[in-house]
């Protein structure tokens, strides 16, 4: 028996036993006739205590104890002298009789503790050492309740775990696909999947009923603090469902997982807004609702008064930065800097603060008189100590400058407090999207969602303005998951994939066998995704995952503690019938 209890379990009660523990050494304080060691294992830290005056030999060994080294050690709990109020085994001690080293240990390339000198880049080299921190522990024990709970609260609802392929055949599902060569039918090539979406419906015509899986999903796209290349989706599929069926039961298993795990509950129902809403308020489709600043239109306010800019805009936006009257000139000056850096875009800003004294100055009062300012005020429903933002232009980019500025600023003020979480369906989503640099359309969520009916007489006359049985549950800014109600019926799969530009017999080649599949006795069914490492991340208040997956790849998708990707050799390659280019 290598130990009798953990490093966190020991407290005043068990002051007395004689116990065993293993671990490693955090770190090691000499006082002359005392040294102290602190033994850390993934449940805590036990302070250890060897006295020069009753064990000189051992109090000798213990001073050599390297960081990071593995031991075991046997002795009486005792209680503490001086006391830690912040640890849970701070009361007591352990007056050790009996020291073994069980592997010595290199000098680690940096502190692991929870404040550690280790930059991101070292860190992630040797990863193994950085998962040795508690903060980062903390964060992978999260994610195991949550993958633990959402598998309690599936079953209790009768979903079934199916395993699907990591082989797969490529598709077009937005992102692009990792190729894997095949050796036996050289030329050829697998996918990875970006999702088993087209095997969960499969499920459904099997008649498997609800479906789920916590499943590795891969796409080779930008990364970004909330993408990783191989990410995990609860994956799930429901049939004989409308739309309301899926929001009630993903409500269910959220509302589950924030109380079992966060302790949190929330009141009622979530809250929903349209797609169309989320972008006219929020200029977002995944609004962060912890704080207001919604959007002001103000284009027939602002219009006609001779400012050019204003003038020759599709529409003129603002923001009520409410109680942010005294910002600076410099301050402003820096934000309207921030706004038109090339990743934001934005030409210029236009401010207008209303002054406790209940005067107002604005950048253009040139052209606007006091009245037409008021006029402004009001609707931006301002009161004195206000600042109001303005930016103008074509009316998508527009939305999307003053989105990252309300969040800039949500930022900047405070108003996103990762312990308050606020949950957010967004429904209808249109069915297209059109593609500038193709000229052509996309699906917007993927090519199985099926039209509302109402809007489908549009299809083919006004395809952009057709809306989607699509929906996703967005939270604090961050789109956790999303799904829709599917097309069961191969006509209208079929209509779809012409719209999409596909023609017949790519349609065929492609997605032949769904086609066929619906032939057979598909039910209605729908179901929707969450992304794991997003819902944990933003359960823990953070908006990075990367921090919540155990290896992790880099911004280049590199892992840099394997050292993959890697070259193949020249063996590999002509195995596989492959000839580089370079
Ligand atoms: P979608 O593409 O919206 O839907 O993905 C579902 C959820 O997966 C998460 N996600 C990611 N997380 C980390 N890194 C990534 N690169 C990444 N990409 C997506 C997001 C997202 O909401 N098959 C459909 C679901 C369905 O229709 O049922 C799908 O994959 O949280």
């Amino acid at each position: 028996m290598y130990r009798s209890h953990t490093c966190g379990e020991l407290r005043m009660k068990h002051v007395g036993t004689t116990v065993t523990l293993a671990g490693w050494v955090q770190r090691s304080r000499d006082l002359g006739g005392m040294t102290f060691t602190d033994l850390r294992d993934r449940y805590g830290l036990t302070q250890l205590a060897f006295n020069m005056e009753v064990n000189a030999d051992l109090c000798e060994q213990a001073r050599k104890l390297g960081r990071e080294f593995v031991i075991q050690v046997t002795g009486i709990v005792i209680e503490r002298s001086s006391k830690n109020k912040n640890i849970p085994t701070g009361e007591i001690e352990i007056n050790v009789t009996d020291l073994k080293i069980l592997n010595a240990a290199k000098l680690p390339p940096f502190t692991i503790e929870d404040e550690t000198d280790g930059g991101d880049e070292l860190r992630m080299q040797y990863r193994y050492l950085d998962l040795r921190r508690n903060p980062v522990q903390q964060k992978l024990i999260l994610r195991n309740k949550v993958a633990l709970e959402t598998r309690k609260y599936l079953d209790s609802q009768n979903f079934m775990d199916v395993e699907t392929p990591v082989l797969i055949k490529s598709t077009p599902e937005g992102a692009r696909d990792f190729v894997v060569p095949s050796r036996m039918n050289e030329g050829q090539f697998y996918a990875l999947p970006q999702s088993p979406q087209t095997f969960k419906q499969l499920l459904m015509v099997s008649g498997f009923d609800r479906y789920y899986q916590i499943v590795k999903c891969f796409r080779d796209e930008d990364l970004r603090a909330d993408r990783q290349p191989e990410f995990t989706q609860i994956d799930c599929e429901m049939a004989f469902v409308e739309q309301e069926d899926v929001l009630n039961t993903f409500e269910g298993l959220i509302k589950h997982l924030f109380t079992t795990v966060r302790g949190v509950e929330f009141e009622g129902a979530f809250p929903r807004m349209t797609y169309a809403e989320a972008m006219e308020k929020y200029g977002s489709d995944k609004p962060d609702i912890r704080f207001g600043m919604e959007f002001v239109d103000l284009t027939d306010e602002a219009q006609g008064k001779n400012f050019v800019v204003f003038d020759s805009s599709e529409i003129v936006l603002g923001i009520n930065a409410s109680k942010c009257a005294e910002f600076t000139r410099k301050q402003i000056d820096e934000l309207t800097e921030w706004v038109k850096r090339p990743q934001i875009g934005a030409k210029g800003m236009v401010y207008l603060r209303y002054n406790v004294d209940g005067t107002y100055k604005s950048s253009v009062d040139k052209f606007y008189s006091e009245a037409d300012l008021k006029v402004w005020a009001e609707k931006a429903n301002m009161q004195p100590g206000d600042l109001l933002f303005l930016l103008s232009g074509q009316t998508d980019k527009t939305r999307k400058q003053l989105n990252e500025l309300r969040l800039h600023l949500g930022n900047q003020l405070g108003l996103r407090n990762p312990d308050v979480f606020k949950p957010l369906w967004v429904l209808d989503f249109p069915l297209l999207e059109w593609d500038e640099e193709n000229e052509r359309y996309h699906a917007m969520h993927h090519p199985f969602t099926s039209p509302k009916p109402e809007d489908f007489h549009l299809i083919y006359s006004e395809p952009g303005k057709v809306r989607a049985n699509a929906y996703d549950l967005a939270m604090n800014g961050v789109e956790l998951g999303g799904g829709s109600i599917r097309i069961h019926d191969r006509t209208l799969q079929a209509q779809m994939f012409d719209l999409l530009g596909f023609t017949k017999e790519e349609a065929q080649a492609q997605f032949g066998f769904l086609m066929n599949a619906f032939e057979y006795g598909a039910p209605p069914h729908g179901g929707l995704a969450f992304g794991l490492d997003r819902l944990v991340a933003t359960m823990g208040g953070s908006e990075s995952i990367r921090d919540y997956i155990a290896f992790p790849k880099n911004n280049s998708g590199r892992d840099t503690m394997i050292d993959a990707p890697s070259p193949l050799d020249e063996k590999q390659l002509k195995e596989l019938g492959i000839m580089l280019n370079s």
